[in-house]
């Protein structure tokens, strides 16, 4: 269809040219028309999926506060302070029975990593990263706890029992870095140091734990070993269709879900810039999903594993020994809640753990799991923990968690 009118303004404007000035006005008018389009969608996306806003305001960020406010008491409390240890994928693979003065912590297998973790041997460390909350949660809310660990044996689901009793006195130092520790995956500094005395604070956490650790400096080449290892085994990772869908399960993408589920990892806690994270949060899921293995691969590789100025390695004698990877889990709380009192930063990285297990259940060779021998040092030492360390400019953001009703049956 053809109107005159159309026809008639067309011969016009080609007659005479749009003078230069207006020729300006009107584009810019067009630019500024877009640039306002584009801004009003941007801010109805920062709107509508929260990016705009503070990203750990929402209710699975409550457990944190809730330790903070220090309104938390008895039973409950303890268990609340277990709910905020470390935990691989923060899968929180944990529930809780209570009878008067016993809490009894089980494992939960409905939140089992399947092929990241073909052994339970993350499981087991995140329940022994609970077991120590407790005890420092129980001893900070004045009870003496007695512990009993694998009660039924080494292989049930029924990790400890804790019997309480009121009346402690010394608080622990550990309790007021419950609520302010975080795995950091950001940058860290290279020219600050790690020095021997803190080496040492961490060491003395190992003394009533069957467990040793192994330090890596980043420039030397045990630590150069672990790096490129860990950036193979996170690049096998990806391309193992099963440990990739296993992994991307616990992958929460908007803060909706985030705060409904209250478990799994976030965008916020992924060691992206903040800028980033907000653009991460406001793109839609597909975009975001298409980009996370790059963006992953690049953050392991060129931040993580570039600015680590140390790593370290936990060890047990048998990778099969539950009550080992148990303590290995309370040990790997301990020190951790020991750096946030020093200000230092970590992050555990256990890409060569999982895949080193994955082989072994394919009963194929292992290129991860040799080299975990040969920078475990020792023949009858089995890496099953790795971590870097080191003091980063940002703060480390939290993870969200379920609240302490969701996890007592
Ligand atoms: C056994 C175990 C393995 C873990 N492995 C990794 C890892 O490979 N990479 C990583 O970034 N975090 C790892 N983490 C840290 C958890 O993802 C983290 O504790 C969880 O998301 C909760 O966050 P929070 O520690 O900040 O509270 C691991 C933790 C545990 C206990």
């Amino acid at each position: 269809m053809k109107f005159d009118d159309d026809d008639s303004a067309a011969k016009a404007a080609k007659k005479k040219p749009v003078p230069r000035r207006r020729a300006l006005k009107v584009s810019l008018g067009i630019a500024g028309a877009v640039m306002a389009t584009a801004a009003a969608a941007t801010g109805t996306r920062l709107w509508r999926t929260g990016a705009g806003g503070n990203l750990t305001a929402g209710a699975g960020y409550e457990p944190w506060r809730a330790w903070d406010s220090g309104d938390l008491k008895g039973i409950e409390g303890i268990i609340a302070a277990a709910t905020l240890a470390s935990n691989t994928y923060n899968s929180q693979p944990w529930k809780f029975t209570v009878t008067d003065n016993v809490i009894d912590l089980h494992a939960d297998p409905a939140r089992g990593l399947g092929a990241l973790d073909p052994f339970g041997r993350e499981m087991a460390i995140s329940l022994g990263c609970a077991v120590e909350n407790m005890v420092i949660g129980a001893q900070a809310l004045g009870f003496t706890p007695v512990l009993n660990v694998l009660p039924a044996g080494p292989n049930g689901y029924h990790v400890a029992r804790m019997t309480v009793f009121p009346g402690q006195t010394d608080k622990p130092l550990e309790a007021t870095a419950l609520a302010r520790r975080h795995t950091h995956r950001g940058l860290y500094t290279r020219d600050e140091k790690v020095t021997t005395q803190v080496i040492d604070a961490l060491y003395a956490q190992t003394q009533y734990t069957k467990s040793r650790l192994v330090w890596l400096g980043g420039d030397g080449p045990n630590g150069k070993q672990f790096a490129q290892s860990t950036l193979d085994a996170a690049q096998a990772i990806l391309a193992d269709n099963d440990m990739r869908r296993d992994s991307m399960s616990w992958f929460r993408r908007d803060l909706a879900a985030v705060n409904h589920k209250a478990d799994g990892l976030t965008l916020n806690a992924s060691g992206l810039s903040p800028f980033m994270t907000r653009m991460a949060l406001m793109a839609p899921a597909r975009t975001v999903d298409k980009r996370l293995a790059d963006r992953s691969i690049m953050l392991t590789r060129d931040v993580q594993l570039a600015s680590a100025p140390m790593f370290g390695l936990i060890t047990v004698p048998d990778v099969n020994d539950r009550t080992a990877l148990v303590e290995a889990g309370r040990l790997w709380q301990r020190m951790h809640l020991t750096a946030t009192l020093k200000n230092l930063a970590m992050q555990p990285m256990n890409q060569m753990m999982e895949m080193a297990d994955r082989d072994r259940s394919l009963q194929r060779t292992s290129n991860a799991g040799k080299v975990l021998k040969e920078l475990a040092g020792f023949a009858d030492a089995a890496v099953v923990f790795g971590f870097r360390l080191g003091y980063a400019k940002t703060p480390a953001q939290p993870s969200p968690r379920r609240d302490v009703k969701q996890v007592i049956a």
